[in-house]
């Protein structure tokens, strides 16, 4: 099975892809950042399933519908909150993206987008974070995925070249392929 990977910069609520990936508080009860977008392109049924779930611990993930989203489901993980780096931090990150993953797999997910996991609000340094989601990644494709596309999409120019540079390393340079940018969320 060939697996694109592709770096998109901008918005991950507007894309057409089987699952989405929400950085979420393990409340799972919605917040800022990526997860406020979720929340509210998904409407206010993506909530109520998310109350009945009892939260989340950091490093695991959970599954939703997607309601208003144009993504079957949303998987909503919760990243480490970066303390300096000697918190386990990077381990719980490579956490998150394997239980992604795992979740996908069990919902026979074809395609999936990732936002930057904990590299927001949780403070995460993104050049060490999408070095994680790389190898994770590769990892995935090492391991035979059934997955025909994984997105990672970012905001800004500096994020992109940030991805491309790390994915670029652990994958291949040719491996990886950028999607438009869209302009109005730059
Ligand atoms: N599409 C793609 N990427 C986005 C979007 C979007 N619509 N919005 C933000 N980003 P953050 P965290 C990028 O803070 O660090 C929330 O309040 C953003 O530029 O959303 O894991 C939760 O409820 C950054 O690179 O997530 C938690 O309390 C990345 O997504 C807390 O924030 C992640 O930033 C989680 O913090």
């Amino acid at each position: 099975m060939h697996t694109r990977v592709e770096i998109y910069a901008g918005d991950i609520t507007t894309l057409p892809v089987d699952a989405i990936v929400n950085a979420a508080n393990s409340t799972l009860l919605g917040g800022g950042g990526v997860d406020g977008a979720i929340h509210r392109a998904a409407g206010p049924r993506l909530r109520e399933e998310c109350e009945t779930l009892g939260g989340c611990r950091t490093g695991d993930a959970k599954v939703t519908g997607g309601y208003d989203l144009q993504a079957r489901l949303v998987i909503h993980t919760v990243g480490p909150v970066w303390q300096g780096g000697e918190r386990g931090e990077a381990e719980l990150l490579a956490r998150c993206y394997r239980r992604c993953f795992e979740i996908a797999g069990e919902n026979r997910v074809t395609s999936i987008a990732f936002p930057a996991i904990s590299a927001g609000a949780y403070g995460y340094p993104l050049q060490a974070a999408t070095r994680i989601a790389a190898v994770q990644t590769r990892h995935q494709l090492d391991c035979g995925s059934n997955l025909t596309r994984i997105v990672f999409a970012c905001f800004g120019e500096e994020a992109m070249d940030k991805y491309a540079e790390t994915f670029g390393a652990v994958l291949g340079p040719d491996s990886v392929s950028f999607s438009t940018l869209n302009a109005a969320c730059r």
